[in-house]
C-alpha cells in the first residue's frame, strides 16, 4: 500500500518514513521544508507544498491519485508553545487551515485512513494530585494557541468520521526524544535535552526552570518517548485503521513513566561524560508540574508498548549530536 506522510522530512516524519520503507510499504512524502531536510527521506519521493493555502487541495489530489495513496499520516505541523502565542491566527491557519484541506483532498480522493499526530499540549496546565497520569478521556484544556490547534484538529477529525466515514486515529505525543538513526536527530530543537547537550558542549551548563514545584525533587515531571518507540505506534495506528472500521479516536503515546528534569540532566552527565551542574532559573510560565502518560489504552488497542528507556533517548541523543553536528549558540531562555 502506498502511504503519503505530512512533513516526512522532518525529525519525527522522517523516522516513521524509514520504518515504512524498511517493512516494504510504499511512501510518498508531502512537506514544506520550513524545518524538514529533504535529505532525511533518501529517494522517497517528495512534494514540496505547502498545506495551508486553499491552492493545496488540488496538488494534493493529483499526488493521491498518481501515487495511488490508500493512507495518510499527517504529521506536518508547527510546533514551538512560545511560538503560537506570538502568532496565533498563523499557527491556526498552518495547523488547523493545513487539516482542512488535507481532509477536503481525502474526502475528494476517496482516502478515508488519516493519523493525526497530536499532543500532550492538548491536556494543558492539568489541576491533578502528583503521581496522576493523563487519560484521553479525561479534560482536554490546552493553555497554548498550539495545544488548541492540536484539539480543533482532533475534532476536526471526529467531524470528518461523522459526515463522510473517516477513519482517524489521533496520537498524543508526549515528549520526543532521542535518535532511531544518528543523522535523524533533532539537535537544533528547542526541548530540554538538545538545549542541555547545546550548552554542555559550549563550555556552559543548562539551566533548570523552577526547583520549587510539588514533585519530589521540585522540578517539572515529563514522561519522554523515544523516537523510534513513537514511530513504531504510527505503523500500529496505520494497521489497526487497515483493520477497524471503528477504530478509537485519540490515544496517548508516553512510557507512563515520568522523569523529572533533575533526572533527565544527570541521564545527560552519564551518557556524555561531562559533569553537569545546572544552574536553577524561574519557573517557565505555562509548565504543568506533572505530565505523565496514561498508556493502557493504546497497549490494550493497538497492542503498542514502548521499549526503550531514557538511557536509550540520551544516548542516542548524543550519538546523533556528536559527529554530525558543531557547537551552536545556545538559544536564548
Ligand atoms: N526545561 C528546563 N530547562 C531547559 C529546557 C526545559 O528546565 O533549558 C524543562 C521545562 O521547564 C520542562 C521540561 O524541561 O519542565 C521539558 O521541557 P521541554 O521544553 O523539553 O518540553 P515541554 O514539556 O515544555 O513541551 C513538550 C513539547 C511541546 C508539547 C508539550 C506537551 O516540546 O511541543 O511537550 O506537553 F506541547
Amino acid at each position: 500500500m502506498t502511504v503519503l506522510v505530512t512533513g516526512g522530512a522532518g525529525y519525527i516524519g522522517a523516522h516513521v518514513v524509514r520504518l515504512l520503507r524498511d517493512r516494504g510499504d510504499d511512501v510518498v512524502v508531502v512537506d514544506d521544508l520550513s524545518s524538514g531536510v529533504a535529505a532525511n527521506v533518501g529517494d522517497t519521493p517528495l512534494m514540496e507544498l505547502d498545506l495551508s493555502v486553499p491552492e493545496v487541495v488540488e496538488p494534493l489530489e493529483k499526488l493521491i491519485d498518481e501515487y495511488g495513496v490508500q493512507s495518510v499520516i499527517h504529521i506536518a505541523a508547527k510546533k514551538q508553545v512560545g511560538e503560537s502565542a506570538e502568532r496565533p491566527a498563523w499557527y491556526y491557519l498552518q495547523n488547523v487551515g493545513g487539516m482542512a484541506n488535507l481532509l477536503l483532498a481525502m474526502q475528494h480522493a476517496g482516502v478515508d485512513k488519516l493519523m493525526f499526530s497530536s499532543s500532550a499540549a492538548t491536556y494543558g496546565n492539568p489541576d491533578v494530585p502528583a503521581g496522576s497520569l493523563m487519560r484521553e478521556d479525561g479534560p482536554s484544556t490546552p493553555i497554548s494557541p498550539y495545544g488548541e490547534t492540536k484539539l480543533v484538529c482532533e475534532w476536526l477529525m471526529r467531524d470528518a468520521a461523522a459526515a463522510w466515514g473517516l477513519r482517524g486515529v489521533g496520537l498524543r505525543y508526549f515528549n520526543v526524544a532521542g535518535a532511531g538513526w544518528p543523522e535523524l536527530g533533532d539537535p537544533t530543537a528547542f526541548n530540554l535535552i538538545p538545549i542541555a547537550l547545546r550548552a554542555l558542549t559550549s563550555g556552559k551548563q543548562p539551566v533548570i526552570y523552577g526547583n520549587d514545584y510539588p514533585t519530589a525533587d521540585g522540578t517539572c515531571i515529563r514522561d519522554y518517548i523515544h523516537v523510534l518507540d513513537l514511530a513504531e505506534a504510527h505503523l500500529a495506528a496505520l494497521d489497526h485503521l487497515s483493520q477497524d472500521d471503528r477504530p478509537h479516536d485519540v490515544f496517548n503515546v508516553g512510557t507512563g513513566t515520568g522523569s523529572s528534569v533533575s533526572e533527565v540532566l544527570a541521564q545527560i552527565g552519564r551518557s556524555t561524560g561531562y559533569a553537569v551542574e545546572p544552574t536553577i532559573g524561574d519557573r517557565r510560565p505555562g509548565d504543568p508540574a506533572n505530565l505523565v502518560a496514561d498508556s493502557s489504552r493504546i497497549r490494550d488497542t493497538l497492542g503498542w508498548s514502548a521499549t526503550r528507556d531514557l538511557a536509550a533517548m540520551v544516548d542516542s541523543a548524543w550519538q546523533a549530536w556528536e559527529p554530525t553536528h558543531g557547537t551552536p549558540e545556545v538559544p536564548p531562555h
